[in-house]
């Protein structure tokens, strides 16, 4: 059978792989083959997808076609790739459990999920709503803009948090991601294009291009939000709309303070370009400083917020919601019919469970993961003491700046020490953070003293084995 996948061209490929080869390595196909491996492993790659004949390779990769030819012989022997005269390559995975990786001691670590567990008193939540579930088995369950009972106590969080909100502008999603998607489809369309920090989120990224709009980088400085890069993006590009993670930003975990916030929405306001506030990580402040009011204070209705409940409670309750104006939530329900009819149930009555009193759980969920936090800088100061990092105010994740740019190499390397981690490209919209690798705090202190303990040992041997870092400085960065 034919594989029914699209086709991927030689220089996306070779954008995907990032710096994956050590220079003057012998064993380049193996090299070249893990590196393959790790796009398939972490969905880059879909089963299906067509692969570039090997003369394509050859023009878009900087090795030989012997190497190539080798390494796809590799994958063909571990059933990852499938070839058929006439029909070319294609990816025919799954890489197997683990994506593929093998550890020393058999223990997979997953490092490239920046999601906590679920605390403890989700499961009482859960016998909670399991009791409410009769007074709703007798509806349809259909909610499209969601519980209102939930949508209140989401409401009044942002009340609380010194944003008037009332239910009307609150419509529940399944998770901010597909509060994102949802958002996308209602401002941008094909060919639009939407202002992004560098680095981002990777899936944030996705959702763009999923809706055929165009990612515009904004380079983040080392202080965070710059922004005269803002003005001179908007009149440049005159974006349709621009996304922004304000709050311990996904990788770099930085907080942008009131003033910055007030800069930032006034020069959206003068190019009526509307503004995406992802907040997901919003509640996870780590220290006792009080937090900046919300972008959408500063900016009325020209900002949507997006919300979860994925990172104080538990990704897996699929629970998230958008924040707008009541006449942007009404457009947004209207084209929603076209993707979902509507949250669980179940899953909505547990978050409004938590929501009526949040403060305790959050506490709790702080220190966990301050402790978690300080573990790993320290954990990181003892085994990688040639990178660097800023410690965060919050979030999960530590950004860190490695001594080359050989973050694809790590993360490649990182599946034969059974460790799976994003690299640094990944966050970015052409390539680039070739020097960066963001090491989450999300697991329990044994496990992140293990996972560093493997970067250390995988910082080692890569050590030297890298591009020179002026590869990195020329990177351009559109
Ligand atoms: C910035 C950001 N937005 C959205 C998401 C996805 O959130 P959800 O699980 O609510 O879809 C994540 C998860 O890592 C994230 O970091």
């Amino acid at each position: 059978m034919l594989p029914p996948g699209g086709r991927i061209s030689g220089t996306r490929l070779a954008r995907l792989l990032g710096e994956w080869r050590r220079s003057g390595a012998r064993q380049g196909s193996t090299d070249l083959a893990a590196a393959l491996k790790l796009l398939v492993a972490d969905g880059r790659l879909p089963v299906g997808t067509r692969l570039p004949s090997e003369r394509e390779l050859t023009d878009a990769l900087p090795v030989s076609r012997t190497t190539i030819t080798s390494a796809l012989d590799q994958l063909r022997t571990e059933g990852v790739v499938e070839s058929r005269r006439g029909a070319g390559s294609w990816i025919n995975g799954p890489v197997g459990a683990g994506g593929g990786i093998t550890g020393g001691d058999d223990t997979l670590i997953d490092l490239t999920r920046c999601a906590p567990p679920a605390h403890p008193g989700l499961r009482q939540a859960m016998v909670a709503a399991m009791d409410q579930m009769p007074e709703h088995l007798g509806s349809h369950g259909y909610h499209e803009r969601g519980l209102p009972a939930l949508r209140q106590v989401i409401a009044d969080r942002y009340t609380a948090r010194g944003l008037p909100t009332s239910a009307d502008q609150i419509v529940v999603t399944s998770g901010a991601q597909h509060a994102w998607a949802l958002t996308l489809r209602l401002f941008a369309g094909p060919g639009d294009r939407v202002l992004v920090e560098q680095p981002t989120y990777p899936n944030a990224l996705e959702a763009v291009r999923a809706a055929s709009a165009i990612p515009v980088p904004v380079p983040m400085t080392d202080d965070g939000w710059d922004v005269d890069a803002y003005e001179a993006a908007l009149r440049q590009v005159g974006p349709r709309l621009a996304y922004l993670i304000p709050d311990f930003q996904n990788p770099t975990g930085l907080l942008l303070p009131s003033a910055g916030r007030e800069k930032l929405v006034a020069v959206l306001r003068k190019a009526h370009t509307p503004l995406v506030v992802d907040e997901t990580l919003v509640e996870l402040s780590l220290t006792d400083e009080p937090m900046p009011l919300p972008m959408a204070a500063f900016g009325g209705d020209l900002v949507v917020t997006l919300g979860s409940a994925s990172k104080s409670h538990w990704g897996g309750l699929r629970v998230g919601w958008i924040r707008a104006s009541a006449e942007i939530v009404h457009r947004l329900t209207s084209t929603r019919a076209a993707i979902d009819l509507g949250t669980p149930v179940f899953e909505q009555l547990v978050l409004t469970d938590l929501l009526r009193d949040p403060e305790p759980v959050l506490r709790q969920r702080r220190l966990e993961f301050a402790a978690q936090r300080d573990v790993a800088v320290q954990a990181l100061a003892e085994h990688c003491p040639q990178w660097n990092f800023k410690v965060p105010a919050g979030g999960l994740g530590l950004w860190c700046t490695l001594d080359a740019p050989v973050s694809t190499r790590i993360a490649v390397m990182a599946q034969n020490h059974g460790l799976r981690i994003v690299p640094g490209p990944r966050w970015a919209v052409h390539g680039g953070c070739e020097q960066m690798l963001r090491v989450p705090y999300t697991q329990s202190p044994e496990v992140l003293r293990e996972a560093i303990g493997r970067l250390g040992v995988i910082a080692a041997s890569v050590a030297g084995t890298g591009f020179p870092a002026d590869a990195e400085l020329s990177t351009p960065v559109a």
